[in-house]
Formats: C-alpha cells, sequence, structure tokens
C-alpha cells in the first residue's frame, strides 16, 4: 500500500504542470488535482479528496448496472437509462455496453451533452419549444439520425417540420401521451391519435413511437400500490396504443417507467424502460419499499453518498459537518453505517449530526458518509463523481452539462 508521503511524492512532478497564480495557495489539492489529471491513482485515498465530495462505491455501481442489464435480458424490456439524475457520458457508455439500446435526456443541453459524446439511440424525453430549442434540436437531428424527440402539441410539429424542412432534415418522433403528471403528454384517445397522424402524414417527421411517464407512480410506497398507480396511469395511454395501431400507425416503440417501476413495467406493455436512479439510488427511493421488503425498497443498491468532514465537535450528542444547503443537504438524507443519527441544516455550508443516545463516537476530523435524497438535485452542485474501491480512490468522472448557462 502507497503512504500518504509517497502518494504525495509522487504527485509533486505533477504538481509543477499546475502551479500558476494560487497553486501555491492550495499544495496539497493541487497535487491530487495533477494525479487526477495524469490518471494515476495510486495511493489516493477518500482521506486525500476535498470536501463534501461525491463519491461513488464502484461494486455496488456496478451490481445495479448489472442487475438491471439481466432484467433487461430475461424480460425482453429494452432499458433507453435516464441521464438527468447522474449527468455522466462516462455512466451512459457503461449502461450501453450492457445493453442499454441509448439514453433518455430531460433537456436540450442534456441531448446535446450525450449525442457529442458519441452516445447512440439518445431520447429527448421534453418536446422543445421556441426558437432557441427548436434550432439546437434539428441540429441534433442532422447529426444524429438515431437522435429522437417526443412532442405533445400539434403547435411543435407544426414547428419541427418547417424547421426540419428548411434544414433538409429528418427526425424521429414519439409522441407523449399524457399518463398521469400534469406537466406534459397530450389528451389520450382521439386528439393523440390526430397528433400522432398528423407526424406519420409530416414530411420530415418519423413516427416511431409512443411514450407515457407516470411520474406519481415512481415514488408511490408499497409495491403494490406502485403497481396500480402504474397501471391505472398508463391505461389510457394504452387504450390509445391501440387505437393508433388499429388505425394503422407504425408505432413500434411504447416507452415509460422509472426505477421504481422497472418490474412493474414489463406487465404494462411498454417496449422500453427509462429508469435512471437505479445505478446510485437515494433515501427517497429507498424508503419507497419492494416487492421482498414493504419498508426497503432493496432491488438496487445504495451506490453514492457525500463524503463530509466533522468539523466542530464541542456539544454531547452532536457535531457539525461541512455539508450545508449549498451542497443541497437535506434532512431525509441518511448517514452511511450509523442508523439513528438525525441529519439538520446547520446554515449555506454546514450540517448538524445529532444522536440520542451516548457518544456516537465521531471524532473531529472524521470522515462521514451521507446519502443523499435526491439525486438530480444533488449531483447538480458536484462537480465530479470519485470513484471508490473500498477507501482507494480508483477514478473520477465528470459530472458535466450541471448548474448555469451549459445546462440550458
Ligand atoms: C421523463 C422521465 N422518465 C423517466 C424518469 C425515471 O427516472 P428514475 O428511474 O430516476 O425515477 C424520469 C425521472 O424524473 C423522467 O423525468
Amino acid at each position: 500500500m502507497t503512504s500518504r508521503r509517497q502518494f504525495l511524492a509522487a504527485g509533486s512532478a505533477g504538481a509543477l504542470l499546475v502551479r500558476g497564480a494560487g497553486a501555491a495557495r492550495n499544495e496539497f489539492n493541487s497535487d491530487v488535482e495533477a494525479r487526477i489529471a495524469r490518471h494515476d491513482f495510486r495511493g489516493l485515498t477518500k482521506e486525500d479528496v476535498p470536501t463534501p465530495a461525491m463519491i461513488l462505491d464502484e461494486s455496488l455501481f456496478q451490481k445495479n448496472l448489472d442487475k438491471m442489464a439481466a432484467h433487461n435480458k430475461a424480460t425482453g424490456l429494452n432499458l433507453r437509462a435516464h441521464v438527468k439524475i447522474h449527468k455522466c457520458p462516462e455512466i451512459s457508455k457503461r449502461q450501453v455496453a450492457l445493453g442499454a439500446i441509448g439514453v433518455c435526456c430531460a433537456t436540450t443541453a442534456e441531448s446535446e451533452l450525450l449525442v457529442n459524446s458519441g452516445v447512440r439511440g439518445v431520447l429527448h424525453t421534453c418536446q422543445p419549444a421556441g426558437r432557441n430549442q427548436i434550432t439546437r434540436t434539428v441540429a441534433l437531428a442532422r447529426r444524429d439520425p438515431t437522435f429522437t424527440g417526443v412532442l405533445d402539441d400539434p403547435i411543435t410539429a407544426d414547428a419541427l417540420e418547417e424547421a426540419l424542412a428548411a434544414a433538409h432534415a429528418k427526425m424521429n418522433v414519439i409522441v407523449d401521451v399524457y399518463a398521469g403528471l400534469n406537466r406534459q403528454g397530450c389528451q389520450p384517445g382521439e386528439s393523440a391519435l390526430r397528433l400522432a397522424q398528423k407526424v406519420d402524414q409530416s414530411k420530415h417527421l418519423k413516427l416511431v413511437g409512443m411514450m407515457g411517464y407516470s411520474g406519481g407512480a415512481s415514488h408511490t410506497h408499497g409495491w403494490e400500490a406502485r403497481k396500480k398507480k402504474s397501471t391505472d396511469d398508463l391505461a389510457a395511454m394504452l387504450d390509445t396504443l391501440a387505437l393508433c395501431r388499429k388505425s394503422g400507425l407504425p408505432i413500434g416503440i411504447v416507452t415509460g417507467g422509472s426505477t421504481g417501476t422497472y418490474n412493474i413495467d414489463t406487465e404494462n406493455h411498454l417496449t422500453e424502460l427509462q429508469a435512471g436512479s437505479y445505478i446510485f439510488m437515494d433515501t427517497l427511493y429507498r424508503n419507497i419499499g419492494g416487492k421482498s421488503d414493504e419498508h426497503v425498497y432493496s432491488d438496487f443498491e445504495p451506490a453514492l453518498s457525500v463524503l463530509t468532514t466533522v468539523i466542530s465537535k464541542t456539544r454531547p450528542n452532536q457535531c457539525a459537518v461541512d455539508y450545508g444547503n449549498k451542497a443541497l443537504l437535506r434532512t431525509t438524507d441518511e448517514v452511511k453505517g450509523r442508523p439513528g443519527v438525525r441529519i439538520e441544516s446547520g446554515g449555506a455550508e454546514y450540517g448538524m449530526l445529532l444522536w440520542n443516545d451516548g457518544d456516537r463516537d465521531i471524532k473531529l476530523g472524521e470522515r462521514v458518509e451521507i446519502y443523499p435524497s435526491n439525486l438530480d438535485t444533488s449531483t447538480n452542485v458536484y462537480d465530479r463523481y470519485y470513484v471508490a474501491r473500498g477507501e482507494s480512490i480508483v477514478d473520477v468522472w465528470p459530472i458535466m452539462g450541471r448548474t448555469g448557462a451549459a445546462q440550458r
């Protein structure tokens, strides 16, 4: 095992690369950064990482990927995994390598990120609107013939058709039908049929499928209740699908679903699953209960945590960590390996860990890992995943296209 002295010595040559204005102020982090830039992780451990930081447990993450891939294989339900929870092309590529047919993206910027990363089969699960998004969507369709967009309105169909015609381009389209989530989806039945026919008759739009995303089902507590909610929410969309197919429309893809419904949607006639969170899991998901355990949704492992440092411990039964509101601390987060420790906000930069009985032996300077409550928002404020094998850091993957202009 490499000692800290060896690690820092090995890093000192790399540190020269980054020693410029300001580097002398923070030589330790510069050494770590230089090692990361060179992909030289020998001797790097969680202790070396500046906190708060996102830690990805490599073996649990891989277990989650493998489990979903095996499920897809066994059931024939394709995976087009959602990117919104991780924003990391490295992860998408691993999912594709295990059989995923592509990825889902929540925004135009996310779609650009994934298409530009070389991932094929990108589905943008929200329709583009307005000149900026329509123009960029057409550019995506021109760049990658496998890119697919959804729409839920004839106005979008017209706008896309016009812009595609002007660019001499074609685009795959999935009609988004309401499935219980008020934010999106055209009315099922005749009006969805008319929209699908309009797409089918357009010269530059190619009708390829139908989407119904039951967002309310994903976090419904209790497997049976979740199954009922998903089945109820999807019923009108599936009737619409039958109507469209009966009228001769070529709808091959039926897409929707989530981590919470991955083993329910096989019975709901979907051909594709849009699950995202299963790769990491978060505390809100862990608490919805599963088919075999009504309290814990343990089908997938909690692979992602926020590494924090105990920065003050001057009072009994509590300590402060350097993980606060800015780093997306939530009171519904959970401390890894320490059941019974509660979490409270200590302000923008601080979090409080509290316990009732005795000294839980959390020491000043100690590293504590905390499971986040909501992956989408948490990963959005960190810039990388430190991939950990036990205590060792074995890789670093960037989280891309996050807050600010790059996200839009
Ligand atoms: C359109 C869409 N599809 C699928 C998902 C499912 O993702 P997850 O498996 O993380 O619940 C989401 C999540 O918000 C979504 O917005």
